[in-house]
């Protein structure tokens, strides 16, 4: 099956029932995205799949032919959302951050000036073990005025 990855053209022969997290770490090699649960309730494998935030351990690969998918990878590395994120210094750990940062890019790319509610209404399926929920918040209030 055919699908843009990051911006290249990509043909993947993988069983089409494949959840598209396991197609992009173990067949294409971008390891950046997160396996956490497996079971779509810690964000830790989040993508952009047509510009949308979505689970991809939750995502067939069939379900992406055709698609245009973004992996953490793929993010330019002068984002404001990633400018953001190393001037408030947020990753602990760092486990969580990649699928944090892509939910938050694709918050702000539908609501460049998220309302603290509609930040922890749409950042609260990210789940972070090392607490770093005040400085996720930070940094998307900076993304959001440095794009404003
Ligand atoms: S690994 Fe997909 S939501 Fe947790
Ligand atoms: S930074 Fe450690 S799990 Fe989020």
């Amino acid at each position: 099956m055919r699908m843009t990855i990051n911006g290249a053209e990509v043909e993947l022969d993988v069983e089409p029932d494949m959840p598209l997290l396991w197609a992009l770490r173990d067949e294409l090699g971008l390891t950046g995205t997160k396996y956490g649960c497996g079971i779509a309730q810690c964000g830790a494998c989040t993508v952009h799949l047509d510009g949308l935030a979505v689970r991809s351990c939750q995502v067939r690969a069939s379900e992406a032919e055709g698609a245009e998918v973004t992996t953490i990878e793929g993010l330019p590395r002068d984002h404001p959302v990633v400018d953001a994120w190393i001037e408030e210094q947020v990753a602990q750990c760092g486990y969580c951050q990649s699928g944090q940062i892509m939910q938050a890019a694709s918050l702000l790319a539908g609501n460049p000036a998220p309302s603290d509610a509609e930040i922890d209404a749409v950042m609260g399926g990210n789940l972070c073990r090392c607490a770093t929920y005040p400085r996720i918040r930070a940094a998307i209030r900076r993304a959001a005025q440095e794009t404003a």
